[in-house]
C-alpha cells in the first residue's frame, strides 16, 4: 500500500492545492496568491482573505486532480492547514476538505503549519535525517527548533517581538517599498552597499538563543526620517537591514549547532528563501561541520505541498485522521505529539 495525498493550505493569503504520492513523489502543485488583492491595504485583510479562499480553493482542487491525472477514488487522505493562522482563511480550507474527504470516504488530516514549513525539504533529495536544527523564519514566526522525529520538537529559541519576516516586511514599508516587502527590500538590498549605515543588532551580545527584532524597525525608521535618501542610499539601508537581520539569525543559529551539537540544519519559512541568508548559513554551518538544508524557494513560502509531506509523514506513522474538526488561530508547536498519539 502506497499512500496517495491531496492537501490544501490556506491559513493567510495564499491558496494552493498539492498532491504527493508516497513512491512517485509530488504530483501537483497549484497555488494562487492574493498579493495583488490585499496590496492597496499594505496587509492582509483577513475577511477578504477568507472570501477569496473560498473562490480559489474549489477551481484549484479541480486543476490539482487534473495535473496528478488523478481521482478522489484513488486518494487515502485530504489534508489541509488546521492551524496556525487567521480563523475564516483557515475555515475555508478546513471546510472544503473535511466536505471532500466526506464526499470521497476518506480521512481527513489537520495539519500544523510550522510543521509543513518544517518537513517541507523533506520534498528535496536528499532528504535531511533527524535529528535536526530547525531554523523557522516566517512572517509570522522565528524559532530555533531541535526536531528529533515527525511530532517531536522542542523549541530552544524564538522571538521576543516581531517575527524575521515582519522586520523585513515593516522596514520595507519604511523605505516606501510595496507589500509584502521582504523579497522587494532582499532585492533592493543588492544595489545597496555594505557598511554605509549602523544598524543595531539586538541581543546578539547576551546569551541565550532568542531573537529581538523591534529595536531595528525603529532604528531604520529614525534613520528613515533622518534625511531624505536618494536612489543609491535607499538602497544602502535596505543593504544594512538585510545584513542586521541575517547576521542575528546566522548567529543564533551558530551558537545553537555548537550548543546541541546537531550536524543537520533546516532553514525553513518564507524568509528562507533569502538568498543573502542561505549563503551566509552554509558558510557558518560548514565551518561547524554541519549540513545544511532547504526547501527550493517555491516551498519556502506557504504552499500545499508542505502540508502533503506534513500529512503522508503522519500518515505513514500511523496516523487515521484527525478527530479534531475545528481550526486554530494559535497552536504552540510544543503541543504537537508524534503520529498515533492524540493531539
Ligand atoms: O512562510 P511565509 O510564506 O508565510 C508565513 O507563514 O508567515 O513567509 C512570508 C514571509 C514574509 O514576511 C516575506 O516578506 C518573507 O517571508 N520573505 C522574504 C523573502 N521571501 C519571502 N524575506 C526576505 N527575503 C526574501 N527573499
Ligand atoms: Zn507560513
Amino acid at each position: 500500500m502506497t499512500f496517495r495525498v491531496l492537501a490544501i493550505e490556506s491559513s493567510c493569503d495564499e491558496s494552493a492545492v498539492a498532491v504527493l504520492d508516497e513512491k512517485r513523489g509530488l504530483l501537483a502543485h497549484q497555488l494562487w496568491s492574493q498579493v495583488e488583492l490585499h496590496r492597496q491595504y499594505g496587509g492582509v485583510v483577513p475577511e477578504l482573505a477568507s472570501r477569496d479562499h473560498v473562490r480559489r480553493l474549489l477551481p484549484l482542487v479541480g486543476q490539482a486532480l487534473q495535473q496528478a491525472q488523478t481521482s478522489g477514488a484513488e486518494l487515502d487522505a485530504v489534508a489541509y492547514t488546521a492551524g496556525p493562522g487567521l480563523v475564516g482563511a483557515l475555515l475555508s480550507g478546513a471546510a472544503l476538505a473535511r466536505s471532500l474527504a466526506y464526499g470521497w470516504g476518506l480521512p481527513a488530516i489537520g495539519v500544523h503549519h510550522l510543521e509543513g514549513h518544517l518537513l517541507a525539504p523533506l520534498l528535496e533529495d536528499p532528504a535531511p535525517p533527524f535529528p535536526q536544527l530547525v531554523l523557522l523564519v516566517s512572517g509570522g514566526h522565528t524559532m530555533l527548533i531541535e526536531a528529533l522525529g515527525i511530532g517531536r520538537y522542542r523549541v530552544l529559541g524564538e522571538t521576543r517581538d516581531d517575527a524575521a519576516g515582519e522586520a523585513f516586511d515593516k522596514s520595507a514599508k519604511l523605505l516606501g517599498l510595496p507589500y509584502p516587502g521582504g523579497p522587494q527590500l532582499a532585492a533592493l538590498a543588492e544595489q545597496g552597499r555594505p557598511g554605509k549605515f549602523d544598524l543595531p543588532r539586538p541581543m546578539l551580545d547576551r546569551p541565550g538563543l532568542d531573537f529581538s527584532f523591534s529595536g531595528l524597525k525603529t532604528a531604520v525608521m529614525l534613520t528613515a526620517r533622518a534625511a531624505p535618501l536618494d536612489e543609491q542610499r535607499r538602497a544602502d539601508l535596505a543593504r544594512a537591514v538585510q545584513d542586521a537581520i541575517v547576521e542575528t539569525l546566522c548567529a543564533r543559529t551558530l551558537r545553537a549547532l555548537q550548543q546541541t551539537g546537531l550536524q543537520t540544519l533546516v532553514v525553513a519559512g518564507g524568509v528562507g528563501a533569502n538568498r543573502e541568508l542561505r549563503a551566509r548559513m552554509a558558510e557558518g554551518a560548514g565551518r561547524l561541520g554541519a549540513r545544511v538544508f532547504y526547501p527550493r524557494p517555491e516551498f519556502c513560502t506557504d504552499n500545499a505541498a508542505m502540508i502533503a509531506m506534513a500529512a503522508l509523514q503522519r500518515l505513514l506513522g500511523g496516523e487515521h485522521g484527525s478527530p479534531q474538526t475545528g481550526v486554530r488561530a494559535r497552536w504552540p508547536l510544543s503541543e504537537l505529539q508524534p503520529p498515533g498519539v492524540a493531539n
